[in-house]
């Protein structure tokens, strides 16, 4: 029960106990119950699987807000970031809090074009991987072994180190995932190019080839950087928190940063743009939709329309109209207007739309439902998808990573649990037991 008066707390009662507990308010969005002193107080734990209803920190980077459709970097709109800004200096605003100045962004620059390069014996170490490996597993594995070529920025208690560990993940992240692709392609490695921008060197290390020249098409770079700024950060999503949980232990930062990649990995998270992509296929002509909507809405099917809800947008996903409109220009300027797979997603979304399954439930496509076709009309595999979503949502991890190691009520995560097993019992030996 919400208390109206001021200061305002929540009373539980558990028997014929009360306890208060603060209701705390931030700048905007839901107020929080703090409820850290209940279990002292009462013995009694709360319970919320999935996190439905918990706030389990506080943070001054991302807000959502999922009935109005708005998502804010440090306050600035995606719409307008992904309009006006570019990758790089929404990597600043995130990290740093503030859109930089003219020379802040230069210098910002150079400092992660600097780092682009990876340590030459890691060309070695990824060589050991089976070729027909997923990227997202490279990566994975890459990521993890930065902590061993770069354990001079692994110090979480000085600062400088984890600036320089920030700006080497931001940096070698893009070199990572088409070390990942080229291997996978049996292509030899590209070396990053500090004349390029940051999306130009990403599409030049996955498409150039030594035997001939490769020109990125501006354009693409464009679609590209849109792409990594849609995908920068998106509050305490599970992959976020994964991080933050890893880094409560006092875990160093590529450590975190792998275990983040992980989570990202399933398909009700980042790997959802690879699994979206691999459903448009498989419907493959609009006739065959209402059959796939069907399997959606059929509770004993486990099938969902891939690309389709999200915990938090309950009106529509800022990222996902972003996005579609990108898909419309990328596939414009490379001639594929008619692509069947576009087609058959937007028919897709006009059905579901109407369908009052999903109208009820309020589910809409989410950023992963288009990113897919641009990327494939690009020339990425969708073995790619994933990976270019945890090259772009480095920065996010990053930022919230660095956030809760400034936090002064940081405290190692370690969620309680209603226990339902056996309760003690005593040791049978082998022989007695029936
Ligand atoms: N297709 C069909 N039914 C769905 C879908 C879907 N894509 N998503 C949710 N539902 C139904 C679900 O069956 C449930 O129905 P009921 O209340 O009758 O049991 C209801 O909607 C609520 O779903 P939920 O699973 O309780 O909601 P959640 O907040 O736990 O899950 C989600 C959110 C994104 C995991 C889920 O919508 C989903 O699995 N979507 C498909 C995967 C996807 O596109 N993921 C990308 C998310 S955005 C990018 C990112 O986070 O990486």
């Amino acid at each position: 029960m919400l208390d109206s008066a001021k200061p305002k707390t929540a009373t539980v009662t558990i028997d014929d106990q009360t306890f208060e507990m603060p209701i705390l308010s931030g700048s905007t969005g839901p107020d929080v119950i703090d409820i850290r002193k209940l279990y002292g107080q009462s013995g009694a734990f709360t319970y919320d699987p999935g996190f439905t209803s918990t706030a389990a920190c506080e943070s001054s980077i991302t807000y959502i807000d999922g009935d109005e459709g708005v998502l804010l970097h440090r306050g600035y709109p995606i719409e307008q970031l992904a309009g006006k800004s570019h990758y790089l200096e929404v990597c600043y605003l995130l990290l740093y809090g503030e859109l930089p100045s003219g020379p802040e962004l230069e210098d910002f620059e150079e400092r992660v074009t600097m780092h682009t390069m990876l340590h030459e014996q890691m060309y070695n170490f990824t060589r050991g991987f089976r070729r027909d490996a997923h990227p997202m597993a490279i990566m994975n594995g890459m990521v993890g072994a930065m902590s061993a070529f770069y354990h001079d920025s692994t110090d979480i208690t000085d600062p400088w180190q984890r600036e320089v560990a920030s700006i080497r993940m931001i940096a070698k992240m893009p070199t990572i995932a088409a070390m990942a692709y080229k291997y996978s392609i049996g292509q030899p490695f590209v070396y990053p190019r500090n004349d390029l921008g940051y999306a130009a060197n990403f599409l030049n290390m996955c498409f150039s080839v030594p035997a001939q020249d490769y020109v990125v098409d501006p354009i693409l770079a464009r679609a590209m950087d849109r792409i990594f700024t849609l995908h920068a950060d998106h509050e305490q999503n599970a992959s976020t928190s994964t991080v933050r949980l890893a880094s409560s232990s006092g875990a160093n930062p590529f450590a975190c940063i792998a275990a983040g990649i992980a989570c990202l990995w399933g398909p009700a998270h980042g790997g959802a743009n690879q699994a979206c992509l691999e459903m448009l296929r498989e419907i493959g002509t609009a006739d065959r939709i209402p059959e796939f909507i069907g399997r959606a809405k059929d509770k004993d099917d486990p099938f969902r329309l891939m690309g389709f809800g999200h915990r938090v947008y309950k009106n529509h996903d800022p990222r996902a109209t972003v996005m579609k409109e990108s898909a419309d220009e990328v596939l414009e300027l490379l001639g594929v207007e008619d692509n069947p797979t576009l087609q058959v997603a937007k028919e897709l979304e006009r059905q579901a739309l109407e369908d009052p399954y999903f109208r009820d439930k309020k589910l809409f496509p989410n950023v992963d439902f288009y990113s897919g076709i641009i990327l494939e009309a690009m020339g990425f595999p969708t073995s790619m998808f994933t990976p270019i979503f945890a090259l772009s949502r480095t920065v996010g991890w990053i930022s919230q990573w660095k956030e809760q190691l400034s936090d002064p009520s940081l405290k190692i995560g370690r969620p309680r649990q209603l226990y339902t097993g056996e309760t003690k019992r005593d040791y049978v030996e082998v022989e007695d037991r029936g």
